[in-house]
């Protein structure tokens, strides 16, 4: 996984450092959105080549917006709509290399060229997902696929969803 060193103060980030920070920031936090809100950022910080990073939680059967780094986006997804609620209904990781090539890709920046969206799970159901855009063609590779899943493990360990009004679908 490609990370900079904008976030650690003296060599770059590796995988290792990014879920070790993810994880020492939620230490002994459950709230979603205090969680979620600092791994927007801690994401924004320590990986390059990124225009976009945040989640989308499922309030009342939509996609809806929640923390994040970047541009404003569009606050509401339906479920099978766009990268997103593919990606939220069919409970996949969604890795596309070009968002062009995407039938139904929903554009919120138009410096988006590529994008992966992972499912995040709450009592074994889909809750919201995590999207990262990018401006650069296949930004996204196996690598960075296998951290994101680690730490989107991380957060269906730590966050209490039962905290927010969100709803299962
Ligand atoms: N591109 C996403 C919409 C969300 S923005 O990228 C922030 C999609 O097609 O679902």
């Amino acid at each position: 996984m490609n990370l900079s060193s904008t976030y650690a103060s003296s060599s770059a980030m590796t995988e290792d450092m990014l879920l070790a920070q993810a994880s020492a920031l939620m230490d002994g936090v459950s709230h979603p959105i205090a969680n979620l809100a600092n791994l927007a950022a801690l994401l924004w910080q320590s990986m390059p080549e990124i225009n976009w990073c945040g989640f989308y939680l499922i309030d009342h059967g939509v996609l809806t917006l929640g923390p994040f780094c970047g541009l404003p986006a569009c606050i509401e997804i339906p479920l099978s709509r766009g990268v997103c609620g593919t990606a939220a209904v069919s409970d996949c990781v969604r890795r596309v290399p070009n968002v062009h090539e995407f039938p139904g890709h929903i554009a919120c920046d138009s410096a988006s060229n590529s994008e992966i969206v992972l499912p995040i799970h709450f009592y074994g159901r889909v809750i919201g997902v995590l999207d990262i855009d990018s401006p650069k063609l296949a930004r996204f590779d196996d690598a960075d696929e296998a951290v994101l899943r680690k730490l989107v493990q991380c957060i269906e360990s730590t966050c209490d969803f039962s905290q927010t009004g969100y709803s299962l679908s």
